[in-house]
C-alpha cells in the first residue's frame, strides 16, 4: 500500500491555506493509503520570535485536536507529535552529514525567513529542511500531501535520500510531493500576491479554521479584488478574484471553469457572498467536532501516545538500518 507522510507546525492557528492546501488531501488519502500525520513541534522552535514555551504546548494540543476534527482517523492512520520520537532528531544528524551547505542555503523558505536577520538566525532555521527530510524518509514515504510552498523541501528530502542510498546502499524510499488540484497556494485575502500565512501582518487577510461565520463573512466581503467586474481566472491580472475562485472550487469540489460560467456577470458582491457561504459550510462540521474533542483532552493525549508507539514501530528499524549502513557500531557488537 502507498505510504503517505505529512506534517504541520504548531505555530499560529491553522488557516484556510492549511486546510485546502494540505488537510483535505490528508483526509482523502486515508481511503487508499497508509497514512502517517505529525504535529512537527521541533520545527516550530526554529523561529525564536514566535517561540513561547507555554504557547507552544497549548498549540501542539490544539493542532492535534484540529487534525482529528478535520477527519484524520486514528483507527486508520497514525497521528503523533514529532518530539515524542527522538528518532527524528537523531536521523537529522545523520542527514546533516549528507546534506550540503549550498543546497540548504538556496532554500526559498530559509531565504525568506532569514532576510534582514543577519547573524542572529538560528542554526535550527537553516537546518529545518533536513529535519523535514528525516520526518519523511523515516517512514518509507511514497507521497507527501502538501501545499505548493513545500515543493523545494520535498525535492530536497528526495535528493538527500538518493545521495544516502548512493553512498551507503539502498536504505530509503524516495518520496514525491502531492498537491491539491485547486488551492495549492491560497493567497492572503487583503494582499493576494502573497500566500495566506500564520505570520501575515493583518488578521483581515487570513481565515482561521475556527473563525465564526460572521467573521468569515466579513473577511470575504472585504477581500481585495480589482476595479473591474468580470469574474475569470487569471493569477497575473486578477490575483484576488482568482484566489477566491480557487477557494470556492476547493470548498465545493467544483471546477474553476464551471464556477466562472456560473458567477461571471453577477458582480463581486454576490460572488464573495457565495465564497463565504461555501467556506462557512465547509468549516461548520469541523468546528463542531473540534468543540467535542476539545472537551476531552484526556482522549487526545491517549490517541497521541498510541500514535507515537505506532510511529516508533516504523521509524526505529529504519533508523537502525541507516546507522548500520553508515558504519556506526551497533551496541553489543565488536
Ligand atoms: P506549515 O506548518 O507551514 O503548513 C502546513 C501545510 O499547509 C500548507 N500551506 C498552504 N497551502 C496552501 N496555501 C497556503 N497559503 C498554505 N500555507 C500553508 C503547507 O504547504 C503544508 O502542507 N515544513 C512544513 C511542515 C513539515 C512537513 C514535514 C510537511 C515538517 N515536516 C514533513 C510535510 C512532510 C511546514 O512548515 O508546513
Amino acid at each position: 500500500m502507498t505510504r503517505v507522510f505529512s506534517g504541520m507546525q504548531p505555530s499560529g492557528t491553522p488557516h484556510l491555506g492549511n486546510l485546502l492546501g494540505a488537510w483535505m488531501n490528508w483526509v482523502a488519502m486515508q481511503d487508499h493509503a497508509d497514512c502517517v500525520y505529525c504535529v512537527v513541534d521541533l520545527h516550530a522552535i526554529t523561529a525564536p520570535n514566535e517561540h513561547d514555551p507555554a504557547t507552544l504546548r497549548r498549540r501542539t494540543v490544539e493542532l492535534a485536536t484540529g487534525m482529528l476534527a478535520v477527519g484524520v482517523d486514528p483507527e486508520r492512520s497514525i497521528l503523533f507529535v514529532q518530539s515524542h520520537l527522538h528518532e527524528h532528531a537523531e536521523c537529522t544528524w545523520l542527514f546533516n552529514c549528507v546534506a550540503g551547505f549550498g543546497e540548504l542555503h538556496k532554500m526559498p523558505q530559509f531565504k525568506e525567513k532569514s532576510a534582514g536577520r543577519g547573524e542572529s538566525v538560528s542554526v535550527g532555521l537553516f537546518d529545518y529542511p533536513v529535519l523535514q527530510a528525516a520526518d519523511i524518509l523515516l517512514y518509507d514515504t511514497d507521497e507527501v500531501p502538501v501545499g505548493e510552498d513545500q515543493r523545494h523541501h520535498i525535492e530536497l528530502a528526495r535528493d538527500i535520500g538518493q545521495r544516502f542510498n548512493h553512498r551507503f546502499g539502498e536504505v530509503f524510499r524516495l518520496p514525491k510531493a502531492v498537491h491539491p488540484p485547486a488551492a495549492a497556494r491560497v493567497m492572503d485575502l487583503q494582499d493576494p500576491t502573497v500566500k495566506m500565512s500564520k505570520s501575515a501582518s493583518s488578521e483581515k487577510g487570513i481565515v482561521h479554521v475556527l473563525d465564526d461565520p460572521a467573521r468569515i463573512e466579513k473577511k470575504f466581503k472585504s477581500a481585495r479584488t480589482d476595479s473591474a467586474t468580470d469574474i475569470r481566472h487569471d493569477r497575473e491580472e486578477k490575483p484576488g478574484v482568482s484566489n477566491l475562485l480557487e477557494i470556492l472550487s476547493a470548498a465545493t469540489d467544483r471546477g474553476v471553469d464551471a464556477l466562472v460560467t456560473e458567477y461571471d456577470g453577477l458582480g463581486y458582491g454576490t460572488f464573495k457572498g457565495a465564497v463565504a457561504e461555501a467556506v462557512i459550510e465547509l468549516l461548520r462540521p469541523i468546528q463542531e467536532r473540534y468543540a467535542e474533542l476539545d472537551a476531552d483532552p484526556g482522549e487526545v493525549a491517549r490517541l497521541l501516545e498510541e500514535g507515537a508507539d505506532r510511529a516508533r514501530a516504523i521509524a526505529v528499524p529504519r533508523l537502525e538500518r541507516a546507522k548500520d549502513a553508515m558504519g556506526l557500531l551497533p551496541p553489543g557488537t565488536a
